[in-house]
This record gives structure tokens, C-alpha cells and sequence, in this order.
């Protein structure tokens, strides 16, 4: 079947707003959620916090403000692409909740995804070697350690990467979007990495 007539192309576009703490698992999850969707014929775009910060955004720092400057870029960019009939993946921290809900706001089609994990997973993590340094007082302002995180109230789905599988998040994320209607609940079974 051409692409053109698959099903999947019905489905609207959206927004998935992953948020948490750096090292928490954004990243991983939304490469996961992208192949999943490409897969099932989906177009989709992830704008990742490191990579943003490199282009769009090169230039800003963690203050309040530059953080909020480049979260409202990247939902600018999110919405135009949902619009659009894809699926936009974001994958920032985002700390501030009103930025969120702006966001939100914005987009309308928006999926809230809170990826938690607590901080001494975190830090016994450390993939980057940031904890160690900003614990050592050498990062001012860093995340969830001299900065803060304002946790989602009601996220529209939570994943805790201390507890669960990458591809047990995905699965319910996956299910979420189903239920929502962004994504068409097919019968041919998912390749999560569990078959
Ligand atoms: S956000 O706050 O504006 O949403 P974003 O996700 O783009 O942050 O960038 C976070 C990444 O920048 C982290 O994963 C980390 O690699 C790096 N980083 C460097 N300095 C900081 C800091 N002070 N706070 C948080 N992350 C930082």
C-alpha cells in the first residue's frame, strides 16, 4: 500500500511535550517514540533540548528568561510542524510551568509527558558529568540542584525511568496517544524491543 493511502495518515497532528530533569530519559523516549511512529508511517520531528540549544537557540543560557526564550521557540516550531499533520516531539527540560501551559496553550493538540526519575538515580547516572560538577558548586543554576523544577501537576502521562523500561514508557505513551486519537490503534503489533 502507498504511503499516501496508509490509515495512519488520517490521524492529526500533535504535540508530545516530554519534561523532567536532565539524564531523566527525554531523549531516549522520544527516539523511541519517533521510530515507533515512522514505523507505523507517521511523519515526525523531534526538537531536543541539546540540539536546539546548538542552532535555534545557540546562544542562550539557564536563566529564567533564556530558558522560557527557548521553550517558546521550540513550541512555536512544534505548532507550525503539528499543524501541519505531524507528529512534533519536544524534548526540554522546561522547568516552568506556566511556560508549559503556555505552550499548551499555543498548540491546543499537546501531550504532556512527565518523565520523573528521582535525583540520586540521577546522579548516580550522570551520563554527562554535570551533577557531579554543579553538586561541587562549579554549575550555578543547574536543574534540580541550584535551579528549580517545577513537576507537572497534571501531566498527561508520567513515566518514572527508576521504575520502568524505556520500552514499557513508550508502550504508554503510545497508548495514551491511541486513546487521545493522534495515533491509530492498529492490529499489527509494535516492534518496542520486547518481541
Ligand atoms: S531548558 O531549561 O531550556 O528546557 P534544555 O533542555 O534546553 O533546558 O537544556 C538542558 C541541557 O543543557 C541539559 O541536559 C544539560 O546537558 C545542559 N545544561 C547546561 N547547563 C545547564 C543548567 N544550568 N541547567 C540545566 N541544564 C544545563
Amino acid at each position: 500500500m502507498s504511503k499516501a493511502h496508509r490509515p495512519q495518515d488520517a490521524a492529526p497532528g500533535c504535540t508530545v511535550w516530554f519534561t523532567g530533569l536532565s539524564g531523566a530519559g527525554k531523549s531516549t523516549l522520544s527516539r523511541l517514540l519517533e521510530t515507533e511512529l515512522r514505523r507505523q508511517g507517521r511523519r515526525v520531528e523531534v526538537l531536543d533540548g541539546d540540539v536546539v540549544r546548538t542552532n535555534l537557540s545557540k546562544g542562550l543560557g539557564f536563566s529564567r528568561e533564556d530558558r522560557d526564550t527557548n521553550i517558546r521557540r521550540i513550541a512555536f516550531v512544534c505548532h507550525l510542524l503539528a499543524r501541519n499533520g505531524v507528529v512534533a516531539i519536544s524534548a526540554a527540560i522546561s522547568p516552568y510551568r506556566d511556560t508549559r501551559e503556555e505552550a499548551r496553550r499555543l498548540i491546543g493538540d499537546f501531550v504532556e509527558v512527565y518523565v520523573r526519575c528521582p535525583l540520586p538515580e540521577l546522579v548516580r547516572r550522570d551520563v554527562k558529568g554535570l551533577y557531579a560538577r554543579a553538586l561541587r558548586g562549579e554549575i550555578a543554576h543547574f536543574t534540580g540542584v541550584s535551579d528549580p523544577y517545577e513537576e507537572p501537576e497534571h501531566p498527561d502521562v508520567a513515566v518514572d525511568s527508576s521504575a520502568e523500561t524505556p520500552q514499557q514508557s513508550l508502550e504508554r505513551i503510545l497508548k495514551h496517544l491511541e486513546l487521545r486519537g493522534y495515533v491509530e490503534a492498529g492490529p499489527e503489533p509494535r516492534s518496542t524491543g520486547s518481541e
